[in-house]
């Protein structure tokens, strides 16, 4: 699929949206979202590394009265129609595949006018591993639930938005690195091409707004090292599906740049102090 806007405008404008105008997807919107599904020509550079991956979207109708009480998205999720699940084969790089593919789609879904919402832990997994038919060898990272934009945010929306800081991002400083782990880089230190690519990470949704992704310029001006922080407990799972995100954003902006670059596993010798190493790239 091509975007309509640019990738830069869309990754600007999205953001989560947990309230919908109550109403299914008008046929026409319906089938081009279904088409953007088979991810047709879309390849992570995760892909080589992870298994086999599918995905659909199950509707309201789809779910008698009963399971309707049970989608475990209720409290959080007030009007969706829809939700975009998919499945992927358990292999090592499983969630950061998926984390790519779900935000190439949710990218195609702004573009095409529709609101959306990461879901990693709200949503009952046993009910929608039943209604997309999963295997045993199948997880399903996280959904997405999708609709039509509200007149406006319900209150217990703003509330949520405003203890995680959900507009907020950490500066530069922070999450991005010269070198190495003990210099920060500033915007001063890359070329403005670069800047952008790395503030598109920057604006990258997360679970919980955690912000995972940590960023290493390497001495040569021309290669970037990925990493996450630690997490422990039940949140250990996001990281790698955040930084599969922000691979997304850095990759089809690029892209749009006509910036050529190639994306390695190359683990390089930077002491990472507790940080974990996930990708790099560099310019072709
Ligand atoms: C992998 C992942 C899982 C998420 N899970 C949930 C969730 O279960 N419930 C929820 O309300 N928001 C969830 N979110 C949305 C984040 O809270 C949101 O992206 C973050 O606060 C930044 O806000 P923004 O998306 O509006 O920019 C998730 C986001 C990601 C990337």
């Amino acid at each position: 699929m091509k975007f309509i806007k640019s990738i830069i405008e869309i990754i600007k404008e999205r953001t989560s949206w947990r309230t919908y105008e109550p109403k299914p997807l008008e046929e026409g919107l319906r089938a081009r979202l279904i088409k953007l599904l088979e991810l047709e020509g879309v390849k992570s550079p995760f892909d080589d590394l992870a298994g086999k991956y599918r995905f659909g979207l199950i509707g309201m109708p789809e779910f008698d009265p009963n399971e309707k009480k049970k989608i475990g998205t209720y409290g959080v999720i007030q009007g969706a129609q829809d939700f975009i699940v998919g499945a992927i084969e358990k292999s090592e790089y499983d969630r950061e595949a998926y984390g790519y593919l779900m935000e190439y789609i949710i990218l195609g879904a702004t573009d095409l006018g529709l609101a959306t919402c990461w879901l990693g832990g709200f949503f009952n997994r046993t009910l929608f591993g039943l209604k997309f038919n999963t295997t045993e060898n199948e997880i399903i990272p996280a959904i997405t639930s999708i609709g039509y934009y509200p007149k406006k945010r319900r209150k217990m929306e703003v509330v949520v938005r405003k203890s995680i800081r959900a507009d907020k991002r950490y500066p530069w400083e922070r999450l991005f690195f010269n070198g190495n782990f003990s210099k920060p880089l500033v915007q001063e230190d890359v070329d403005d091409k670069y800047a952008t690519l790395i503030e598109m990470v920057r604006l990258a949704p997360s679970a919980g707004n955690k912000q995972p992704w940590r960023i290493v310029k390497d001495p040569d001006e021309n290669m970037f090292h990925f990493y996450t922080i630690e997490v422990s407990g039940k949140y250990s799972v996001f990281p790698p599906i955040d930084i599969g995100i922000a691979v997304c954003h850095w990759d089809l902006t690029a892209k749009e740049l006509g910036i050529k670059g190639k994306w390695e596993i190359l683990r390089p010798d930077i002491p990472s102090g507790g940080y974990i190493y996930k990708i790099s790239w560099h310019r072709q």
